[in-house]
């Protein structure tokens, strides 16, 4: 690289990160973590050869058509890609990137998190200890589900997938997993394979689901898949809010068709989701934290600059999606 190449950053990012990215490329920053318009984007973009977001910032085919024809790179802070069109993005040949890996140990933790605060009722209790509502103990109070000995069912076995498989291995539950092809059991040890969702579903206690949103997983946990779930099931949400059929979701929750909810991400996040998850008792609510701790934050971004370094190297960029 001669001239550094000039990096859009739209979200404020860790100190060690913006400081490692400075020592190769020059930079456009967001101090204050202002989350930007895409106007706003647009015009900064004009400065710049590439763009580092989140997915906070979407890039529709629109946007894209409208960005600088200097712009040579998305490298997203982020392992989903579906707030990128990235059809568009290819018909442009700008490169896109993401953050796979990094974070798969994070998202696990708060899978895991998410089972136990659903099936031990976590809200719940919280609040009742809150609100100094919390008046006596008896046999028949705050009795949960047990998950230990389980079945575990996971939608969409890739990196997290996996980490979660092996996590839940931990609490002796067994593991059936659906994906597009089934995986070598060197990875997968003794995961039983399902070939359709709908088998999936129709043999498991907990679901816990890791497919990316796309148009093909759009709405995938339906009405008629709850169905297929057992009153007892829980199901757990660290991919994208997407994949599941909210309406459907909140009738299984509120009739007993599953027995608990627990969710990261959501349709219309961060304030215009469900309103009808707010009003029950049976879900554990997180504000879309699966990759939120310091040590995959830095990962995140320093992966980032590794792709933007090869890009501007000339060389492909290991994490390329587009
Ligand atoms: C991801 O990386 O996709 C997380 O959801 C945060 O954007």
């Amino acid at each position: 690289m001669n001239e550094k190449p000039v990096v859009l950053v739209t979200r404020k990012l860790p100190i060690a990160v913006e400081k490692k990215l400075a020592e190769h490329f020059e930079t456009i920053l967001n101090p204050d973590d202002r989350l930007y318009s895409t106007d706003e984007i647009l015009q900064m973009a004009e400065n710049a050869d590439a763009i580092l977001p989140c997915h906070t910032e979407k890039f529709s085919a629109q946007t894209i058509a409208l960005l600088p024809s200097r712009i040579k790179a998305i490298a997203n802070f982020s392992v989903g890609v579906d707030h990128v069109d990235l059809e568009a993005a290819k018909l442009r040949q700008i490169i896109v990137t993401n953050t796979p890996d990094v974070l798969s140990d994070a998202t696990a933790e708060i899978a895991m998190l998410l089972i136990l605060g659903a099936a031990r009722r976590a809200s719940e209790g919280d609040r009742l200890v809150r609100s100094q509502q919390w008046k006596d103990w008896s046999p028949a109070f705050m009795v949960g589900k047990q998950i230990t000995g389980k079945r575990l069912g996971i939608l969409g076995m890739g990196r997290v997938g996996q980490v979660v498989a092996r996590r839940a291995r931990g609490f002796d539950m067994t593991i059936h997993y659906h994906n597009r092809k089934p995986l070598d059991s060197m990875r997968i040890k003794d995961a039983e394979y399902h070939a359709t969702v709908d088998e999936l579903l129709s043999n498991i206690d907990v679901l816990s689901i890791h497919c990316p949103a796309s148009d093909e997983t759009r709405g995938l946990l339906s009405s008629d898949r709850i169905a297929l779930l057992h009153s007892n099931a829980i199901v757990v949400n660290t991919s994208r809010g997407g994949v599941i059929d909210d309406d459907a979701l909140i009738d299984a929750l509120k009739s007993g068709g599953i027995a608990a909810a627990g969710l990261d991400v959501y349709n219309g996040e961060p304030d215009a989701i469900h309103p009808g998850y707010r009003q029950l008792e049976n879900v554990f609510l997180l504000p879309h934290i699966g990759s939120a701790t310091e040590e995959t934050r830095d990962a995140m971004g320093f992966r980032a600059i590794d792709n933007l370094t090869a890009i501007f190297n000339g060389d492909e960029p290991g994490d390329r999606v587009a």
